[in-house]
């Protein structure tokens, strides 16, 4: 058998979400197609970050709860094989909370508050003074996430690579202090085009935002946001030249069309006018439904026995205990903090 030497980074993914609502397409170009495609040659961990996902939702802990299983559907339904992949629970793994809690002691405050993708959410949330203390520090929790593994990659959308940044820098922090290598550093995983637009024109794609189509949409509600969705608002008439830039039909039909040679072709005739929306969106709708199909398919497969999803998570969350309570041990140690 092939054993890692010291020295050889093991392949190992941490990634994941939060259970705050349904995946849309725009988490699956930004991370899920990248998780699918590279859990054949990392061995790869997937958190489901409820205990995240309630620094922000103390308020209806019930909605975090309910999305838990849901995004665990997402994920099988989109191609997670888990005979490859461990699916957990991140409230289930009181190591990551003890992680974190030494974590907090190796980031200020001025440090989270100039977290670019902190500083966003709590703009977009409107906190000012009621900022809940957890939220602010929840990159140190991300940090024990990704280190508890030893992860050297963290598939997610380019939102989240400040989040790997100051990991890192609790990592060298730690491993200074340690005067060795106890932990790893680890990189971001971004696709080259991570951020859709949602069907409105809107620069992303949320839930929030209600401009998002759910990987779980049914096949009518695909049909019913394509023929919503923003195009050329200049392109009046069938023979007017038609505009690419900033037409989400387009935008999405580059993200997941699998004829980029027919596609060529379809934009040089719209941009050169006889080309009406009509024809552009049905090729999209077939896009669309055939990528969603399949996920539909096995999303209702697993749907039908959330016994077995549930026993799946639970397999797995005992083996994330596991690993992460190796490295806790290792972390305690190496401050100093192991007396029996
Ligand atoms: N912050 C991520 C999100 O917004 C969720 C998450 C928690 C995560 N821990 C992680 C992502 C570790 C990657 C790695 O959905």
């Amino acid at each position: 058998m092939h054993q890692n030497t010291t020295n050889q980074a093991a392949k190992i993914i941490l990634t994941g979400d939060r259970p705050t609502g349904p995946l849309h397409l725009g988490h699956y170009v930004g991370s899920l197609r990248n998780r699918v495609r590279y859990q054949r040659d990392y061995r790869q961990f997937i958190i489901i970050a409820d205990a995240q996902a309630l620094t922000d939702n103390m308020n209806d802990p019930d909605k975090v709860r309910r999305n838990m299983i849901e995004v665990a559907l997402d994920y099988l339904a989109v191609g997670i094989d888990p005979t490859l992949s461990t699916i957990f629970i991140q409230s289930q793994v009181p190591e990551l909370a003890e992680l974190s809690f030494y974590y907090l002691n190796l980031v200020t405050v001025a440090r989270l508050e100039r977290n670019p993708t902190v500083k966003e959410e709590i703009r977009q949330r409107g906190f000012e003074r009621d900022l809940p203390a957890g939220f602010l520090t929840y990159p140190a929790s991300q940090a024990a996430d990704i280190t508890a593994f030893k992860a050297s990659l963290v598939p997610v959308g380019a939102d989240q690579v400040p989040m790997i940044e100051q990991t890192n820098e609790i990592v060298r922090r730690l491993n200074f202090i340690a005067g060795r290598e106890v932990l790893v550093e680890t990189a971001a995983l971004v696709p080259e085009v991570s951020r859709l637009p949602g069907i409105d024109g809107k620069a992303k794609m949320s839930k929030s935002l209600n401009n998002a189509i759910n990987l779980s949409a049914t096949a009518d509600e695909v049909t019913a946001a394509v023929k919503k969705i923003y195009t050329d608002p200049l392109h009046l008439r069938v023979e007017d030249p038609g505009h690419i830039e900033g037409n989400v039909a387009f935008t999405y039909l580059d993200a997941f069309d699998r004829d980029q040679t027919g596609l060529q072709e379809m934009k040089a005739h719209y941009q050169r006018g006889g080309l009406g929306d009509s024809v552009v969106k049905k090729r999209l709708e077939a896009c669309l439904q055939d990528l969603l199909t399949p996920m539909r398919t096995r999303r209702e497969e697993f749907s039908k026995d959330r016994a077995y999803v549930m026993e799946l998570l639970k397999q797995g969350t005992q083996k994330a205990r596991e690993v992460a309570a190796r490295t806790t041990d290792e972390v305690k140690a190496a401050l100093g903090l192991s007396y029996f």
